[in-house]
């Protein structure tokens, strides 16, 4: 059958949908693809000052995570799809803002979106994903440095959990390590920031 196929090209069409270009556009602020990391992200967008935006940007991008693995998980049944299609359909969203048909393949580091296909995968998975970023960004005000750890956490949880919250079905597993690695990979430059100690810190805006 072609469904699993069909739903990770759909996946990946939604995942190309750039919100912070989008929402930026929409609510009258400069392109954050020309400003600060002019990475097209939700912590690029809160540099142009706007926290509305960069919430309105994050909600989405994880949406676009969160949405086709929960579309997969509930209604797949009975299209026959299973474990291998909700991992399909998570990397497809991912390499969908990553690499976006819409915006000349040049997108994002997927951060929001891997974190909404985590909630996708187990609520508790999405839950202790978020918390990990949230307390990294909280205590160290990198968003990139946090957006690291919780990538490196997700697969972790995800095998700790199994049997005891969940199934840790191969599959899906195999999906969160390639994005964590992936998102790593889209962090190059972050992390040579980390480590010269030059990398902007949450809440101080950077204009160009
Ligand atoms: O969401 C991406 C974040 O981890 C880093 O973004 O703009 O600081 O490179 P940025």
């Amino acid at each position: 059958t072609l469904y699993p196929a069909l739903a990770a090209i759909a996946a990946y069409l939604v995942g190309s949908l750039a919100f912070a270009v989008i929402v930026s556009r929409a609510m009258g602020l400069s392109d954050p693809r020309t400003f600060g990391s002019r990475n097209p992200g939700a912590t690029n967008v809160l540099r142009s000052g706007s926290k509305a935006a960069a919430i309105v940007t994050l909600l989405l991008d994880a949406f676009k995570g969160l949405v086709p693995v929960l579309l997969v998980r509930i209604y797949g049944k009975r299209w026959g799809l299973e474990d291998g299609t909700v991992a399909m359909v998570a990397v497809g969203a991912f390499l969908g803002h990553l690499y976006p048909v819409f915006f000349r393949f040049k997108g994002g580091k997927g951060v929001a979106t891997f974190i909404g296909a985590v909630f996708g995968i187990h609520w508790l998975l999405g839950i202790a994903t978020g918390l990990t970023w949230l307390i990294i960004a909280f205590f160290f005000r990198y968003s990139s440095l946090a957006s690291l750890v919780s990538a490196v956490f997700a697969p972790v949880y995800f095998l700790l959990g199994d049997r005891v919250a969940w199934y840790a079905e191969a599959p899906v597993v195999m999906a969160l390590v390639a994005m964590a690695a992936l998102l790593g990979w889209r962090h190059r430059e972050n992390i040579k920031r980390l480590l010269a100690g030059t990398e902007s810190r949450l809440g101080a805006k950077k204009r160009a």
